[in-house]
């Protein structure tokens, strides 16, 4: 069972797990389908493999029909995605976060407990934003004590605790990875890559939060799918991995590097250049200043590191932008012409 998998990373996984990995099982998917779930990102999935990838749509607070979907399908493993994922959101509405990241997580470990020797894993998808805002120097290690401050990664540090103690107390096989920012294609566009590519397009403002000097250790969203797959096979039951790109870049030079980027391949018909679009907006509550992952633990004992470079990934990523017109169309029908007005005003 894949939970959250018509999500950004969900699609990603599942589409790496059929598509190029040793895997020949079966695939359910179950998702409640939230303004950020999009079985658009599954339509050629689904087609192709009609008997390994199976879509349930079910909210994971709903313990009724979750336990229903385990029983019918024999679920042995949980890779769990699902999750509210957006920090803004969390700060103007908490209450889902709390529902779905930590109440979802628990109603998920009380059925595959109940599973008994059925039940061979349990992958829990978590955050490096557990671990707080770092200054200037060090990186996040798995040793490193928990300090959320944010809804939502309080919520998620939540459920990581609660995966632990089913580990600890329950003998429960689970593995935890806590991963840095991705990005890549499916990505809902209200995370900074893709919302600043579909802005930059638009000419519409480009919102940077604060002096924008903010720094995001940023990793491709096919080497973090690699990650998961590689813990869930090769890592230990009880540990967690940190996962991160080494790839620690401030939000505004990332901007600058799309605007830039999107000039030279797809220039604005004004002639004017990107950056001009640049605006600097009021800074996120509480928002956190520096994340940088020491992922040393993952490479030395499973041989996993990024493969995808900074520059390279991101050009390929405002490339998928660019040519998935039909995908970008029919998610701005949707919930973020709502959000777009609430946050920013346009
Ligand atoms: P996303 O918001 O793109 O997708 C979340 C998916 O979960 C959606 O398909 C949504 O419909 C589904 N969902 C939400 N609530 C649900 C519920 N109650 N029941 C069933 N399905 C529900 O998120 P994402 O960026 O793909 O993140 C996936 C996971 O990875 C999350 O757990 C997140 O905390 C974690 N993570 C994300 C990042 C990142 O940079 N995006 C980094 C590290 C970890
Ligand atoms: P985001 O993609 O929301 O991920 P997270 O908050 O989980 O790290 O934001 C990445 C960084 O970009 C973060 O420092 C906040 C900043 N940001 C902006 O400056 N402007 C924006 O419009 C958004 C969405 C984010």
């Amino acid at each position: 069972m894949v939970t959250g998998g018509c999500g950004f990373i969900g699609s990603n996984f599942i589409r790496y797990l059929i598509g190029n990995s040793d895997f020949s099982g079966r695939i359910i998917n179950v998702d409640k389908l939230t303004y950020a779930g999009n079985p658009e990102n599954l339509t050629d999935i689904a087609r192709s493999f009609p008997g390994r990838y199976i879509f349930q749509k079910i909210d994971i607070c709903d313990a009724v029909k979750l336990e229903k979907a385990f029983l019918e399908y024999d679920i042995d493993a949980v890779c769990h995605f699902a999750a509210e994922s957006h920090v803004d959101r969390s700060i103007k509405d908490p209450g889902s976060f709390i529902q779905t990241n930590i109440v979802g997580t628990f109603n998920l470990l009380e059925i595959a407990k109940s599973r008994g020797d059925e039940f061979q894993l349990f992958h829990h998808v978590s955050t490096d934003e557990v671990y707080g805002s770092l200054g200037a120097e060090g990186l996040f290690r798995e040793d490193t004590p928990y300090r959320p401050n944010s809804p939502y990664s309080a919520s998620k540090a939540a459920s990581d605790h609660l995966v632990r103690a089913y580990l600890q107390t329950f003998g429960m096989p689970a593995t935890i990875s806590n991963c840095s920012n991705n990005y890549g294609p499916y990505q809902f566009p209200e995370k900074l890559i893709p919302l600043v590519i579909l802005n930059a397009l638009e000419g519409k403002p480009i919102p940077v939060y604060g002096d924008g000097k903010n720094v995001r250790d940023w990793l491709y969203v096919e080497d973090h799918c690699r990650a998961i797959w590689t813990i869930m096979n090769n890592g230990n039951t009880g540990e967690t991995y940190n996962v991160g790109g080494n790839a620690e870049i401030e939000n505004i030079v990332i901007v600058q590097m799309i605007c830039d980027i999107l000039d030279e391949i797809s220039p604005a018909t004004s002639g004017k250049s990107r950056r001009e679009l640049i605006s600097f907006v009021k800074d996120r509550p509480g928002h956190d200043r520096r994340y940088a992952i020491d992922f040393t633990k993952l490479k030395s004992e499973l041989n996993w590191s990024p493969q995808e470079s900074f520059h390279s990934g991101l050009r390929k990523t405002i490339n998928w932008y660019l040519k998935q017109k039909k995908w970008v169309e029919n998610i701005k029908t949707g919930d973020y012409q709502a959000w777009m007005k609430e946050q920013y005003g346009s």
